[in-house]
């Protein structure tokens, strides 16, 4: 499968990229970056980082637009460390970033030459999406499949009161997508994975002790007793190192701001739907639209579950899926990878 990964990466983009890096039959053919957890610049080098420790490291890196379209940038420290990755070290990635702009030197490419073929997995702000949508409109229909990770539906934001993080950040963006969509057939509407849905699903420390064991190496001390920052993780295995420390901020994060010790994986989730696995995953179509203006609303999304508005679908709206096969699918990745 052929798949062209946009992110902000970002701790739960960084696991979104080792789930793809894993999969032997995902033909991960760039990845493009865009403003959002931290710059379009740090997120291009995380990626080429978590990458070349994922087994890929000649997977280009296209360095994306580094503002929204309309609103100033923002980045989240806060959320995914001062560099986006918590506390891990990074190698030196940097023979993998690749110049120039990623709409007209990456996707428009990949997506004329393999009509239909090409998944577009967006798990940051729609900056990236929308200029491609400018500058090829026929990109519904030359995807093979486009999912996004954003959004919050009849659900709390995590930014705002109603406002998901990747919506808020670029609007404006995000509601050109929606418009561009809307009418066409349900096969060719993105697939949006909001975060009443990723929110369902909890990553635990536990499930970090459980790698440990199947990959044969000491199990991290982690856990809301344990010092902070902490000593860096040294495993043996520098991706396992790498997601240890990144994942020690991001639990503490979630503890931080009362959601338990424990991490959301949004990005994780979106990938895996992406890439076909057995979620048990069900989706709705329908018409969505984005607030646009600033003030408390910015970036809320809204669907339209009673059709009031009568207006067609926008976009396949994820409803359900499994928790526990979403956490057991990384597993699996991150087993995969440490022991090749
Ligand atoms: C989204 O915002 C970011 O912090 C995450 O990487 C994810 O893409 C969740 O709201
Ligand atoms: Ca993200």
């Amino acid at each position: 499968m052929r798949l062209i990964a946009d992110v902000d990466t970002g701790i739960d983009d960084a696991l979104a990229l080792v789930l793809l890096a894993a999969r032997p039959d995902v033909d991960l053919v760039g990845v493009s970056t865009t403003t959002g957890n931290t710059t379009a610049a740090r997120a291009a080098r995380n990626s080429a980082a978590v990458l070349a420790l994922a087994g890929r490291p000649g997977v280009p890196v296209w360095t994306g637009s580094g503002r929204p379209l309309v609103v100033e940038p923002e980045t989240t420290p806060q959320t995914h460390g001062d560099e986006g990755l918590g506390r891990a070290a990074l190698p030196d990635a940097s023979g993998a970033l690749h110049p120039g702009d990623p709409i007209t030197g990456l996707w428009l490419p990949q997506l004329r030459a393999h009509p239909g073929e090409t998944t577009l997995l967006v798990t940051g702000p729609l900056t990236n999406l929308a200029l491609a949508l400018r500058a090829e409109p026929r990109l519904p229909r030359l995807a093979r499949r486009v999912v996004i990770m954003g959004g919050s539906f009849n659900h709390p934001g995590n930014t705002l009161p109603t406002s998901e993080w990747n919506a808020w950040c670029d609007p404006h963006a995000a509601a050109e997508v929606y418009a561009a969509f809307e009418g066409l057939p349900a096969e060719r509407l993105p697939l949006v994975c909001p975060l009443n849905v990723t929110e369902t699903v909890e990553l635990r420390p536990g499930v970090l002790d459980g790698i440990a064991g199947r990959i044969g190496v000491d199990a991290p001390h982690l856990g809301p007793d344990a010092p902070r920052p902490g000593a860096p993780s040294r495993t043996g295995s520098a991706l396992f190192d790498l997601l240890i420390d990144a994942l020690r901020f991001y639990f503490e994060f979630h503890a931080d701001h009362g959601c338990g010790y424990l991490a959301q994986v949004h990005d994780l989730l979106a990938a895996e739907v992406a890439v076909g696995e057995p979620l048990g995953a069900r989706a709705e179509a329908l018409w969505v639209g984005v607030e646009t203006g600033a003030g408390i609303t910015r970036g809320t999304t809204v669907a339209d579950v009673r059709r009031l508005l009568g207006r067609a679908p926008s976009a396949r709206v994820l409803t359900d899926v499994d928790p526990a096969a979403a956490i057991d699918a990384l597993v699996r990745a991150v087993v995969s990878l440490s022991t090749r």
